[in-house]
């Protein structure tokens, strides 16, 4: 059966038609935030699906992965990477490009955030298209587990 934590979180979550644009249906998870009980069992579900696992890194994707990575990473005893995009990071960077409905983004890592023989899960509100996700996959470039 399905965990009963999800449809409460599910509820919890306003879906904006038309937002930012003609046609998207926006899934704003601001209400979520707003009701602490939820927040914290959006969170604790993926605490405890990967705590014990040997998670070393939990990366974040610009922004809403820098809301729910954080507090993961906490629980788990895992450090926090920030995904990022262009021009926000101060040190060496690695970059991914990505593409978008119209043109092209790109996400950013500072060089030695992660080591090659570490595990990390990336963290973000949502996927769509996976464009994102894919790359910042290819940003950590090490084992990853679904
Ligand atoms: C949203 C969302 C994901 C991404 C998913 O971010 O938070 O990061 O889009 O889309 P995809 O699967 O088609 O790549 P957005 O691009 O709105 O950036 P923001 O978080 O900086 O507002």
């Amino acid at each position: 059966a399905a965990d009963p934590r999800l449809q409460g979180i599910s509820d919890a979550i306003r879906v904006v038609p038309h937002f930012p644009k003609q046609g998207i249906m926006f899934n704003d998870i601001t209400t979520l935030l707003l009701r602490p009980g939820v927040f914290k069992d959006a969170v604790d579900l993926f605490v405890e699906r990967y705590r014990g696992m040997g998670i070393d890194a939990v990366a974040g994707i610009e922004a809403r992965g820098f809301i729910f990575g954080p507090a993961i990473a906490l629980a788990i005893g895992a450090k926090f990477i920030p995904l990022r995009k262009p021009r926000k990071l101060p040190g060496e960077v690695i970059s991914e490009k990505y593409v978008l409905e119209y043109g092209t983004d790109c996400l950013q890592m500072h060089v030695g955030a992660i080591e090659p023989a570490e595990r990390a899960i990336i963290v973000d509100d949502l996927v769509a298209t996976g464009g994102t996700l894919c790359a910042a996959i290819r940003l950590l470039g090490t084992l990853l587990i679904y």
